[in-house]
């Protein structure tokens, strides 16, 4: 009988699957076989140049890029219809267990949407090993081990800069960064240690829920799991072979099948990320179901316990001296040099944030040089949670219109 159930669910999934998926606008019109408000989204399971495309206001072009280390990943170039030339492209760095589908996902309340129609080009940045990008010209495979040992400070300093560089080249002009979570972090890392190519290429950094430093008094459930990784990490090793959470596609698509199990799915999260009931809406769930989540990588984890066990924001320790020496000249990891990043930082902070909390983000802002100080926005909810930043009944109101004030101001010279 179980087997049965499954098999029809199963069946129903890969179906669906071809289809996009149901999205309806109240959780009793998924319940409701018979609702006539529910409807096909196709954008479930779409790439994020299909999805860009289907909003008919800009023309994509997928760019594959190589790293010096040899990983190959996509970056979706979006050229508005209407481009203004004086305006800053704006590159975006997604969070993690995420891909560039997490900023797309809610159409014209969407911060990359509101981008293109004030004539802005965007460029999505997919990180490595994330399911656009699993491709290497170093003869690795994303199935070995060996694939999974970069952390954040290779996103940052291979395809964070690399997308930079070339939205810059082709716009010829500085361009804006946006990050999300750890789309931040990679930012962070790289103008510590990179000043220099950062103020050359960048207009500024607008941080969406910045994550650097971090301490085991995150309330996040992360915090509390943080000494125990550690000991896990074998084990995870062993199951995950380094790809950590790969995407499950019919698991994640019955996820999707009705109220009770995207409820489900979402409660999963409420430890990690925060509880704000009823924020996201349930005509976008769905969507943000089947498509947001994505692998992390071994190290990258093991970089954020290291930063969390250590309450600083600093470099791999690779555990060894002499590999430690090898890299960075002392047998310790130091501290990214966040003083030294030397162009104005914006911070978006969620007041029910529980990983990237402002108790943290604060000290982030206190570590930044007075220069490099733009503003420092708590959005205006007391509720809004790290996944809001993706996802929010609101979230133009609450966080889209806000950050394009930011990046205009900005691009202005002006902060405040
Ligand atoms: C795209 O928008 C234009 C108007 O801006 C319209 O003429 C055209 O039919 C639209 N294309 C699609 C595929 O919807
Ligand atoms: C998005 O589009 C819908 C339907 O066309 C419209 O009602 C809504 O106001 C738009 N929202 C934004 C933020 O532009
Ligand atoms: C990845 O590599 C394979 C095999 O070389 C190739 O067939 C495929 O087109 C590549 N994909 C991308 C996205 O570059
Ligand atoms: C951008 O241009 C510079 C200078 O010509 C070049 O060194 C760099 O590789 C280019 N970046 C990309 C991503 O094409
Ligand atoms: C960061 O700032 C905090 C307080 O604002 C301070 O205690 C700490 O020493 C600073 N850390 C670094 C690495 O500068
Ligand atoms: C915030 O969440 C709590 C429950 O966690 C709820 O009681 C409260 O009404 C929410 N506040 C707002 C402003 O949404």
């Amino acid at each position: 009988m179980f087997h049965e159930k499954t098999s029809v669910l199963v069946l129903i999934s890969l179906v669906g699957y071809c289809l996009g998926v149901k999205v309806c606008p109240t959780e009793s019109d998924y319940n409701n076989l018979f609702s006539t408000k529910c409807s096909e989204n196709p954008d479930a399971g779409a790439s994020p140049k299909e999805i860009v495309d289907r909003w008919n206001i800009s023309t994509q072009t997928e760019h594959y890029l190589v790293t010096s280390d040899g990983y190959v990943f996509l970056v979706v170039q979006c050229v508005p219809y209407i481009e203004d030339l004086s305006a800053a492209a704006v590159v975006l760095g997604h969070g993690i267990a995420l891909n560039s589908r997490g900023y797309l996902n809610m159409k014209n309340n969407t911060l990359v949407y509101n981008l293109l129609i004030h004539k802005h080009q965007v460029y999505l940045i997919n990180f490595r090993g994330t399911i656009f990008s699993t491709n290497t010209t170093n003869g690795i495979s994303i199935d070995q081990f060996e694939y999974w040992t970069f952390t954040y400070e290779h996103l940052g300093l291979e395809e964070v800069a690399i997308t930079i560089s070339l939205a810059k080249n082709i716009t010829n002009r500085k361009v804006v960064y946006v990050g999300f979570s750890l789309g931040t972090t990679a930012a962070f890392a790289l103008c510590s240690l990179k000043p220099i190519f950062c103020k050359e290429a960048l207009v500024g950094i607008v941080a969406l829920a910045p994550v650097a430093y971090l301490d085991i008094l995150i309330p996040s459930a992360l915090g509390l799991l943080a000494p125990i990784w550690p000991v896990n990490e074998h084990f995870v090793k062993e199951k995950y072979n380094g790809r950590i959470m790969p995407r499950n596609e019919n698991e994640l698509k019955l996820y999707t099948s009705n109220s009770i199990s995207m409820k489900i799915f979402y409660n999963e999260r409420i430890l990690f990320f925060g509880n704000n009931p009823g924020s996201i809406p349930w005509q976008y769930y769905p969507v943000c179901i089947i498509n947001n989540p994505d692998a992390i990588g071994h190290n990258v984890v093991e970089h954020f316990d290291q930063n969390i066990l250590a309450a600083q924001f600093r470099r791999f320790d690779y555990k060894d001296k002499n590999k430690n020496t090898a890299v960075y000249g002392t047998p310790d990891p130091p501290n990214y040099a966040v003083p030294d990043i030397s162009v104005k930082v914006s911070l978006m902070t969620g007041k029910n944030d529980l990983l990237a909390t402002e108790k943290n983000a604060l000290k982030l802002w206190n570590n930044l040089s007075l220069s490099a100080r733009c503003t420092f926005h708590s959005i205006d909810e007391p509720n809004f949670t790290h996944e809001n930043f993706m996802q929010h009944e609101y979230l133009f109101e609450k966080l889209v219109n806000p950050a394009l004030t930011i990046i205009k101001n900005m691009e202005g010279g002006i902060c405040s």
